[in-house]
C-alpha cells in the first residue's frame, strides 16, 4: 500500500481484523502484547510505599470519601430488558461489524482488567494507608467493570479466562511516574471515550445495537474518579510536573492518543453504526482530555495543528500498512515491516517536535465530570 493513498481501503482494514470464532481466539487476542493492544504493567511497589500526599491532604480525604459511598455499587447489573437487546441488537450487524464489536469488547476487558491487576498488585504490596486505601478502590472498580464487559462476551460463548490471562500474558515494567503519567490519561481517555459514546447514543438512540452502551455514563465517572487519583498524587509530586519532566508529558500524551488513533481508525464500522466517524470521534476524544488534563500537565499538545492532524493519518497509514506486510511474511514482507517501522517512527519523532501549548495548573486540582 502507497503511505500516501487518501484513505486507507476497507478490505485491507477488514484483512488485519483477527476473526474471533471461538473462547480460544477470543484469549489468543487479549494475550496478544503488541504497540496497539492493553498491556499489563508492574512497578516498583517500594517507591509507591513512599508517596506523601501530605500537599493534596483535603483533596484526598474528599475524594476517599466519594470511593467509600460507591455509588456505583448497584450499577453494573443487568436490567430485565438486557437480553433481549442483545438479541435484538446483534441480529442487525453485518459479520464484519460484529468482529469490530468483539474486538472491541475483547480490548476494552482486558484494558479494564490491566488496571485491576495493577491496582490490586501495589493493594497488596505497599503499608502505605493512602495508598493501599486508594488501589482497593480502584480494583474493585475495575473488576466490575472487567467482569461486566466479560458477561457480555459470554453471551457469544466467548468469555475471557481472566485468571488464565493473569497468568500468561506479558508484564511491562514502568517506574512509577510513567506509570502515572500513563495511567492518568488512559483513565481519563477512559472517561472521554466512554462520555462521548453515550452522549452520541442518547442523541441516537436507535444506533444503540447493544445494551452496554446504556451503562456508560455511570461507569465512565469511575473512571472520571480513577484519573483525579492520579491528578492527586501527581500535584502532591510538582517536580514530575515541571522541568525536564514536562518532555515525558509530551512523550506519554502523544503516545496513547496515537495508539488511539490508530486504533480506532482499524475499526471504522463500530464508529459508523453509532453514527460517528472515527476521526471526528478521537479529536473530540482529544479535546476533552486536553481540556481536563489542565488540571495537572502544564503543556498541551496542538491538536488542530494541520501537522498534528497529518501525522496522525500517517501514523494510521504506516500501522496499517506495517500489520500487511507483517501479514505477507517473507523478505519482502521484512523489507515492508522495516521501511513502514522507520516511516512510523519518524513521523512519531515529527509529531513530538512540534510546538506545544503551555498552560499554568489551577490552584484546586480537581475538576468535575460535566462533559
Ligand atoms: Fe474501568
Ligand atoms: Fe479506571
Amino acid at each position: 500500500m502507497n503511505p500516501h493513498d487518501a484513505s486507507v481501503e476497507y478490505d485491507a482494514l477488514a484483512s488485519l481484523i483477527d476473526t474471533v470464532e471461538s473462547p480460544d481466539d477470543a484469549m489468543a487476542k487479549a494475550t496478544r502484547s503488541t504497540m496497539l493492544t492493553p498491556r499489563f504493567y508492574t512497578t516498583d511497589f517500594d517507591a509507591m510505599d513512599r508517596l506523601d500526599l501530605t500537599p493534596v491532604r483535603a483533596e484526598w480525604d474528599a475524594m476517599m470519601a466519594e470511593y467509600e459511598g460507591d455509588n456505583n455499587h448497584d450499577h453494573f447489573q443487568r436490567d430485565a430488558a438486557f437480553a433481549e437487546e442483545v438479541r435484538e441488537g446483534m441480529a442487525t450487524l453485518s459479520p464484519e461489524l460484529r468482529q469490530e464489536f468483539l474486538d472491541f469488547l475483547i480490548s476494552s476487558c482486558t484494558s479494564e482488567f490491566s488496571g485491576c491487576i495493577l491496582y490490586n498488585e501495589i493493594q497488596k504490596r505497599v503499608s502505605n494507608p493512602d495508598i493501599k486505601a486508594l488501589m482497593r478502590y480502584m480494583a474493585r472498580d475495575e473488576s466490575r467493570h472487567a467482569g461486566f464487559i466479560n458477561q457480555a462476551l459470554r453471551d457469544f460463548g466467548l468469555g475471557i479466562d481472566l485468571g488464565g490471562l493473569k497468568r500468561n500474558k506479558a508484564y511491562t515494567f514502568f517506574k512509577p511516574k510513567y506509570i502515572f503519567y500513563a495511567t492518568y490519561l488512559s483513565e481519563k481517555i477512559g472517561y472521554a471515550r466512554y462520555i462521548t459514546i453515550f452522549r452520541q447514543l442518547q442523541r441516537h438512540p436507535d444506533k444503540r445495537f447493544h445494551p452496554i452502551f446504556r451503562w456508560f455514563e455511570r461507569w465512565c465517572n469511575d473512571e472520571f474518579r480513577h484519573g483525579e487519583s492520579f491528578a492527586l498524587i501527581m500535584r502532591a509530586q510538582p517536580q514530575l510536573l515541571s522541568g525536564a519532566n514536562t518532555l515525558w508529558i509530551r512523550f506519554f500524551t502523544l503516545a496513547v492518543y496515537a495508539t488511539m488513533y490508530v486504533r480506532d481508525h482499524m475499526r471504522p464500522l463500530i464508529h459508523e453504526a453509532m453514527g460517528l466517524d472515527s476521526t471526528t470521534y478521537d479529536y473530540e476524544v482529544f479535546r476533552i482530555t486536553s481540556e481536563i488534563a489542565g488540571q495537572v500537565f502544564p503543556v498541551d499538545l496542538d491538536i488542530d495543528h494541520p501537522v498534528f492532524r497529518a501525522g496522525m493519518e500517517r501514523l494510521f497509514r504506516h500501522a496499517v500498512a506495517h500489520s500487511l506486510a507483517g501479514k505477507r511474511g517473507g523478505l519482502a514482507g521484512l523489507l515492508g515491516q522495516a521501511w513502514h517501522g522507520a516511516g512510523a517512527a519518524l513521523t512519531f519523532a515529527r509529531l513530538y517536535l512540534l510546538p506545544v501549548k503551555h498552560r499554568a495548573l489551577p490552584s484546586q486540582a480537581r475538576v468535575q465530570p460535566v462533559w
